[in-house]
């Protein structure tokens, strides 16, 4: 086996807390060269890492020889020039969500990607946590029947703290939509398939946050309708006061079809709620054991925070389908697909009126 050398441009939050954890469970990976826009960020991913190219211009890393896969954890507005220069230098490449600030960008991605027949991943992290999957498995095996209603709710408390360049749409896109939203968009792909059609609202309540101007949305609902029939009610806020945030807060998907409900909460990664048609109500399933990593993950499920740990997953499925030469289990397509659903509810919201989607 031979070692893959990564970069890793953007070198924030997500990539401290995510990205690195997970690359440095993978056999026979180094992380060799890292981007950041800022010298601080940069050297300590550098004391982190022990990366010795480091650069604040992504081209001068994305192109280089010695790099064979990039990991793209900047702002939203820097996601498709950094997935271009990489694609195009052959690089395989991991791309937080949302991939793009608009439909026609996230696809110039996917034809980037697949014309330089490399491996190409969206980060929807949550696809990851052992419920969600276990989940998928029950519902691709038939135990939910024909799906007649997917909802989610995404509950934080954010309150008026300054958000940074999310709060800004020039460089976010959207807010809760593209942030937290768009997760919950995938998993109703995932779990019941494509849209037919939707109408939305977006609001921003907090138009100054810390003093800062806020141009994106604090909350966001869609009501959609699904190819296949089914409904879905899907709502995200930053400002349920008092329900604090990340994975303490609700972070809710139920699923009814015509056999069965299945209720899925982050917090419980370890288990769902499942209730059969006629029966008694809703109980507790457990996730069977070799639900709680992905398969062939070297992680240890024992081993730190579960509600963290899933999340190192990822990098191993990204790393393992480079080696593999197959497909990653999220695709640049997946990302496409929840790009044009956020488009459509911002025209929704914008027009007051339902807006037909692509069903792809
Ligand atoms: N998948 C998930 O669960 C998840 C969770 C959090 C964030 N994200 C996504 O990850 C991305 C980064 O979020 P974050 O929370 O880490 O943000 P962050 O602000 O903590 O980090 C972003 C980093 O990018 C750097 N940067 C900005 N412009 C750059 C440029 N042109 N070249 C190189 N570096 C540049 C910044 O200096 C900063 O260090 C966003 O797209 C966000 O939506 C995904």
């Amino acid at each position: 086996m031979s070692t893959l050398n990564f970069a890793l441009v953007g070198c924030g939050g997500i990539t401290l807390q995510n990205h690195l954890p997970g690359l440095a469970l993978c056999p026979e990976v180094r992380v060799t060269a890292l981007c950041d826009a800022d010298a601080a960020t940069l050297e300590r991913a550098r004391q982190q890492t022990g990366a010795t190219i480091l650069s604040n211009d992504f081209e001068q890393i994305v192109t280089r020889d010695d790099v064979h896969a990039v990991i793209i954890a900047t702002p939203n507005h820097t996601h498709v020039p950094v997935a271009l220069a990489a694609l195009r230098a052959g690089k395989h490449v991991l791309c937080e969500k949302p991939l793009a600030l608009n439909v026609a960008d996230a696809r110039r991605l996917v034809d980037a990607a697949e014309a330089a027949g490399v491996r190409h991943m969206t980060a929807y992290t949550y696809r990851f946590v052992p419920a969600m999957r276990y989940l998928s498995h029950l519902i691709a095996q038939g135990d939910l029947g024909q799906p007649y209603h997917y909802r989610s709710c995404r509950l934080q408390d954010w309150g008026t703290r300054n958000l940074g360049w999310r709060q800004v749409k020039q460089f976010a896109g959207t807010g809760e939509l593209g942030d937290m939203l768009s997760h919950r968009i995938d998993f109703a792909h995932h779990l019941v398939g494509p849209m037919r059609r939707l109408v939305a609202n977006v609001k921003t309540l907090t138009p100054v946050r810390d003093g800062k101007p806020n141009d994106t949305d604090d909350w966001v609902a869609i009501l959609a309708e699904f190819k296949n029939d089914a409904t879905g009610v899907l709502e995200s806020s930053k400002l349920a006061s008092g329900r604090n945030e990340s994975w303490r807060s609700l972070d809710y998907v139920e699923i009814n079809g015509s056999e069965a409900t299945f209720e899925f909460t982050t917090g419980r990664w370890d288990s769902l709620q499942h209730g059969r048609r006629g029966g008694p109500g809703l109980q507790t399933l457990s996730v069977p054991r070799e639900f709680w990593t992905w398969p062939g993950s070297p992680r240890d499920p024992g081993v730190g925070d579960p509600l963290v740990s899933f999340r190192y997953d990822q990098a191993f499925e990204f790393v393992d389908a480079i080696r593999q030469q197959r497909p990653c289990a999220v695709t640049f397509a997946d990302g496409v697909r929840s790009q044009e659903v956020m488009d459509a509810a911002i025209e929704s919201a914008a027009q007051g009126k339902w807006i037909d989607l692509s069903g792809a």
